[in-house]
């Protein structure tokens, strides 16, 4: 598959999903998923933010308490789901933009932070992303990533795959009436780089002094690394 058809076929699934994501979301993490934003959202700096695969603009949102935020999103579905929680939430230091995350269209160190959620998994090309959000960061700025991983503990990995693997798919399918979205969160967490291997990718995207955080048992990582360089041309 290309990676055009890649990129297609994600933003139709989530823009098929958008209206039960959130719900889905919370439910099928134990309403962990809040507690994880919150936590990857404390690493980035004060000031100016982007969020980079927004989708539903929790992480923007959770950003907002102290910063100004641009949530940014391929899918027109899943980024219009933001407004109204906006203007619940009287939140005027958010803004919505429709962007691929891999061509971002903002000058070089426009931020001071960028953050991903749940979003560098499903882009097509990981490598051209992590670069895209070092170099919207200023010098000296930071990037944060927060992404499924595998817990390295067997007995909680096999409960984990139990719930992963089976329960989470069947609760997926049922409630968004969809085939195939939840087949694939879990097919696409297992594809996704190890930690270290991850590590490796966003020194490779130009990203420094990159270090991880496992948080419940492992389920979920935090990236967190800086921009220490010039874009090199
Ligand atoms: C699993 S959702 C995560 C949403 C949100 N960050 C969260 O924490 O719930 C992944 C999002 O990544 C977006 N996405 C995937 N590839 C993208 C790309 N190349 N550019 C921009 N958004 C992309 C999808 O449209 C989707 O909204």
């Amino acid at each position: 598959m290309s990676q055009l058809q890649k990129k297609e076929n994600v933003r139709n699934m989530f823009a098929g999903i958008s209206k039960r994501y959130d719900f889905l979301n919370h439910l099928l993490s134990l309403q962990k998923d809040k507690k994880w934003r919150r936590y990857a959202v404390s690493k980035l700096p004060s000031g100016y933010i982007i969020d980079v695969c927004s989708g539903t603009g929790d992480v923007a949102i959770e950003a907002s308490k102290k910063n100004r935020v641009i949530a940014s999103d391929f899918c027109f579905e899943m980024l219009k789901l933001c407004k109204p929680k906006l203007e619940k939430k009287n939140l005027k230091n958010v803004s919505c933009i429709q962007n691929d995350a891999e061509n971002l269209s903002f000058k070089d160190g426009t931020f001071d932070g960028a953050i991903v959620a749940f979003g560098i998994r499903n882009v097509a090309d990981i490598k051209k992303a992590l670069s895209e959000m070092n170099r919207v960061v200023r010098i000296g700025g930071r990037v944060v990533i927060l992404e499924f991983s595998l817990p390295e503990n067997k007995v909680f990995r096999y409960m984990y795959y139990l719930y992963f693997k089976k329960i989470l798919p069947l609760v997926g399918t049922v409630i968004s009436e969809k085939n195939g979205p939840y087949d694939y969160l879990p097919a696409s967490v297992m594809a996704f780089p190890k930690r270290n291997e991850f590590v490796g990718i966003m020194k490779d995207a130009g990203i420094s002094h990159v270090e991880y955080f496992d948080l419940t048992f492992g389920i979920v990582t935090v990236y967190v690394g800086d921009r220490i360089d010039k874009i090199k041309v």
